[in-house]
């Protein structure tokens, strides 16, 4: 068992098999954080905790004349605002009277054979080989209004504790939950780095890494949307921690929507974590009997630095949260219409496309943006979901055939949550957007965001979509989202709900994707919204691979991709060979480092296939057949981040390795070409040091490759890319 109880101490010990997490209940019922770490001996680790008489940290009354006892500086596992203690704190709720003054204290725990699941909610799974079991500790405010359910899902062999938090208002009148975060750790001791995943549309996920000081450091989201400003997911660090040594935890959120995450250090240097729900635009009305369901994240604790944290995250994103049949099943490569025709096509240019994409090798093709409602602009037609047969010139099915005929499979583009104020839907309803009465909404790409907290909304808009899906062969679907969520008011609701509003249009998303994947369970769905913008691991309980961004350029990608890397895996990321000079930046890549890049994601293009070159065509049908030769490798191989982009200006490399150590892939972009300079070097990760492998017909010990390293061809063009196939002897 992964959770032991020590009842006569309460001590809850959860151990995974090289992590250790620990809780206690005092002599007040006041449940403390005592320890989060490598795993060891399940002693009482309480004995770390420091009382001491503090000025102006105050004592709750319970504790009488004990001066040493404080809130304020004790360690807890979930600390409540109004409780004398001043830090960030994890819940706020409004009383029936108006005050927010608030104690918790401990009533019951309970264990449970295997892994929770969240109502409405996306969670971590455990499938058969798992060990997972869940505790759930109780805690009641001192008024005796609410039960505060703590959950705690321990899966040993993926190295992950998961947490969520259900409050149940088990009182006669309402409260108003006005913060409810997922996850708070209290570490006691040490300095902490965290490192942070920034940007904008088209620069998601740019790592930043910065030491906690006094005072509060925070990230989040209030855009309704996970976004591309600040990525749900964070590590925390030793200052010393690499990728590979050094303590590091991880913390993920498996929402889609606003966020808050934040690092806290007190004044006894005391570092606080939390990780929730944005308290911005969100109060959530209990009623007599009602429960609320925090969204879930994912903690993850490793001393082997941060390339093997994010090895755990990515192993259990592919097995333990993506579902369906595209979980295992190898993802076509595909073309995408967007960047080769954007919304200026008919049915004969994308046939035709088409043609050349088969003849190349590709499987897939997608045809994004502009098929349906009145859309040769982006002003028009979002929420008028059916097929402009006057724009193709054909039907939608006799489209789909006539790709079908070509041996390809037939994907198409929606945006379901948003519409266009000139569309038919929107004439018909205007009052199923988010709109505040009596204010014009902020508009985003001309367009405004459907009230997906409504049932009426989302049943309606299903509809449309599995008319279309119905009435042709359809294999894949692109889900996008194209502007942050403002003006958040929804008709259907009374004011003193609309502080929900923000949660139930999450909430409504997920009932949606949920229907969707339902009954279509062969359907391959790619998430995105203007690129990464919501590049979280709810979607990839959804959606398998999500779209990374609307940065297309190569070397851009590598500072996006390496981000992303750090909490996702490469199944996850939607990455494309684009056409030069690149849309975004203007720059020249060469074709092959284009596809060097693609290839660390889900691989495809996205280039008008009437500009590829009769020289270019031999290099991407090789691309395609050996993205296909290693796409095991690739997407269930351990992946290395071999260089930190921050600090190797010369050239970026990254490495996917078998789990048995018997195979690896080294790709090595060159950022900068000098002039009479030395070879470069790098060295190799997760090969068996005494294994012998061929590289590029040269036998090498694995140690020499691991330790001396690898010279790296001569770069003679600028951003040239090498893929090195390293495989053990006599395995080849
Ligand atoms: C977003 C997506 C693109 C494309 C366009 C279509 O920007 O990220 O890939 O689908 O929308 O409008």
């Amino acid at each position: 068992m992964a959770i032991l109880i020590n009842e006569t101490k309460s001590i809850f010990t959860l151990q995974t098999d090289h992590s250790m997490y620990q809780m206690k209940v005092d002599q007040y019922g006041v449940l403390l954080h005592t320890y989060y770490g490598k795993k060891g001996d399940p002693f009482d680790y309480s004995y770390l905790i420091t009382y001491a008489d503090h000025g102006f940290s105050g004592n709750p009354y319970d504790a009488g004349e004990e001066r040493t006892y404080s809130l304020d500086a004790l360690p807890q596992e979930y600390p409540v605002y109004g409780s004398g203690d001043y830090r960030s704190t994890a819940l706020k709720v409004c009383y029936p009277d108006g005050t927010h003054a608030c104690e918790l204290r401990y009533v019951r725990h309970r264990l449970q054979k295997g892994k929770y699941a969240l109502p409405g909610l996306p969670t971590i799974y455990a499938t058969q080989e798992d060990l997972a079991d869940t505790l759930i500790i109780t805690l009641e405010d001192t008024r005796r209004l609410f039960y505060v359910h703590l959950y705690y899902g321990v899966l040993e062999n993926l190295n992950l504790i998961t947490r969520s938090v259900c409050v149940e208002n088990h009182g006669a009148e309402t409260l108003y939950l006005e913060q409810a975060a997922s996850v708070c750790v209290d570490l006691q001791h040490g300095g902490y780095h965290m490192h942070s995943f920034y940007g904008r549309h088209m620069k998601e996920r740019t790592h930043q890494r910065f030491p906690i000081h006094h005072g509060i450091q925070s990230i989040g989201s209030s855009r309704g949307m996970s976004s591309h400003q600040h990525n749900p997911f964070f590590l925390l660090t030793s200052p010393q921690a690499t990728e590979d040594n050094g303590e590091c935890y991880g913390f993920s959120f498996l929402y889609s929507g606003d966020f808050l995450a934040l690092g806290d250090k007190d004044q006894f240097d005391q570092t606080r974590i939390l990780l929730g729900l944005h308290p911005d635009n969100f109060c959530y009305r209990l009623d007599k009997g009602d429960s609320f369901y925090a969204p879930e994240a994912v903690m993850a604790y490793t001393d082997q630095g941060m390339n093997a944290l994010s090895q755990i995250y990515h192993r259990a994103y592919r097995r333990n949260l993506c579902r369906g049949r595209y979980k295992t099943a190898r993802r076509p490569i595909l073309l995408n219409s967007w960047e080769s025709v954007y919304l200026d096509f008919d049915g004969k240019k994308l046939i035709e496309m088409a043609k050349d994409a088969a003849r190349m090798g590709i499987e897939l093709f997608v045809m994004d943006d502009g098929w349906f409602g009145k859309r040769d602009l982006d002003v028009s037609g979002l929420g008028d979901w059916h097929v402009n047969e006057e724009k193709l010139g054909c039907g939608l099915q006799e489209l789909s055939d006539a790709i079908h005929a070509l041996g390809m499979q037939f994907g198409i583009w929606f945006e379901p949550e948003c519409i266009n104020e000139d569309s038919d839907l929107y004439r018909k309803h205007p009052d199923w957007v988010l709109k505040v009465p009596g204010k014009a909404p902020v508009r985003g790409r001309y367009q405004l965001v459907l009230d997906f907290s409504r049932e009426d909304v989302r049943e309606h808009i299903l509809n449309q979509i599995c008319h279309v899906l119905d009435s042709a062969k359809i294999e894949y679907l692109k889900w996008d989202f194209n502007r942050s969520i403002s003006d958040i008011y929804s008709a259907a609701l009374p004011p003193q709900r609309q502080g929900e509003v923000a949660h139930r249009y999450i909430l409504g998303l997920y009932d949606m994707l949920e229907k969707l994947t339902a009954r279509y369970p062969d359907l391959l769905l790619e998430g995105c919204s203007g690129g990464g913008g919501r590049f979280d691991a709810g979607m990839l309980y959804y959606t398998p691979q999500i779209w990374c961004s609307d940065n297309t350029d190569a070397i851009d990608r590598l500072s996006i991709q390496y981000g992303t890397s750090f909490g996702y895996p490469i199944s996850a990321v939607g990455s494309h060979v684009s056409h030069c000079p690149n849309d975004q930046t203007g720059r020249i890549t060469p074709l092959e480092t284009r596809a060097t890049v693609a290839m660390a994601g889900t691989f495809g293009y996205e280039l008008d296939t009437n500009e590829i070159t009769e020289e270019e065509i031999p290099f991407i049908q090789r691309q395609i057949l050996e993205f296909k030769k290693y796409y095991d490798l690739i997407q269930n191989g351990l992946y290395y981040r071999l260089t930190d982009l921050g600090e190797q200006p010369v050239f970026h490399g990254w490495e996917f390795v078998k789990e048995d150590g018997s195979e690896a892939l080294l790709c090595v972009v060159a950022l900068q070409i000098k002039a009479n300079a030395a070879r470069c070097c790098i060295r190799l990760k997760g090969l068996c040091a005494d294994k012998t492998y061929l590289v590029d017909g040269e036998e090498y010990p694995g140690s020499v490759l691991m330790n001396g390293g690898y010279l790296i061809p001569h770069a003679t063009t600028e951003y040239e890319s090498f893929r090195i196939h390293i495989i053990e002897k006599n395995r080849e």
